[in-house]
């Protein structure tokens, strides 16, 4: 198969006084960061997951349990790259990756340009290759951030 298609979504609680990490860049000055047994990036875990469906290996509750300590505090990059290494292996790469981001606050867009910086460069894409949406709930869902992510493979 030339193409495969990969669909992943993630929600976290937020809570005071932690870090709020988007795509493997830290927030500055976040009044919340995601409560969560890794570091919380909901869109790398959305990401991540998209990835593995992409390929048919499962999700990352499989490969990384969140009952196991040994993932707890771990940084989301780690699971983005171990699931960037089982689509390499399955003989793919990425064409492009497109996501949306629910958060009400703080505001995304200030930090677009160094969050797709930092997850281009994860990812080895160029910028035009990585899609982001930001919204609010529009104050409906002001306790939790939501991402969905789909991305397309293409057999290398
Ligand atoms: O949700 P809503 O359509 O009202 O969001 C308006 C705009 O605010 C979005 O299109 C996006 O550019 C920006 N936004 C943001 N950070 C968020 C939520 C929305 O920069 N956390
Ligand atoms: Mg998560």
């Amino acid at each position: 198969m030339e193409f495969r298609i990969g669909y992943g979504e993630d929600a976290h609680r937020l809570s005071s006084g932690l870090p709020l990490w988007i795509g493997s860049f830290c927030i500055e000055k976040s009044p919340h960061g995601a409560v969560a047994h890794s570091d919380g990036d909901a869109l790398l875990h959305a990401l991540s997951d998209a990835l593995l469906s992409a390929v048919a290996q499962g999700d990352i509750g499989q490969h990384f349990p969140d009952t196991d300590e040994r993932w707890k505090n771990m940084s989301s990059t780690t699971i983005l790259k171990h699931c960037l290494h089982l689509v390499a292996q399955a003989g793919y790469g990425i064409c492009n990756v497109s996501g949306v981001v629910t958060l009400d606050v703080p505001k995304l867009n200030p930090s677009r340009t160094e969050i797709v910086d930092v997850l281009s460069k994860i990812l080895d894409l160029s910028e035009n290759q990585l899609g982001l949406t930001f919204k609010t709930s529009e104050g409906l869902a002001t306790g939790h951030i939501q991402a969905r992510v789909t991305v397309l493979l293409g057999k290398l």
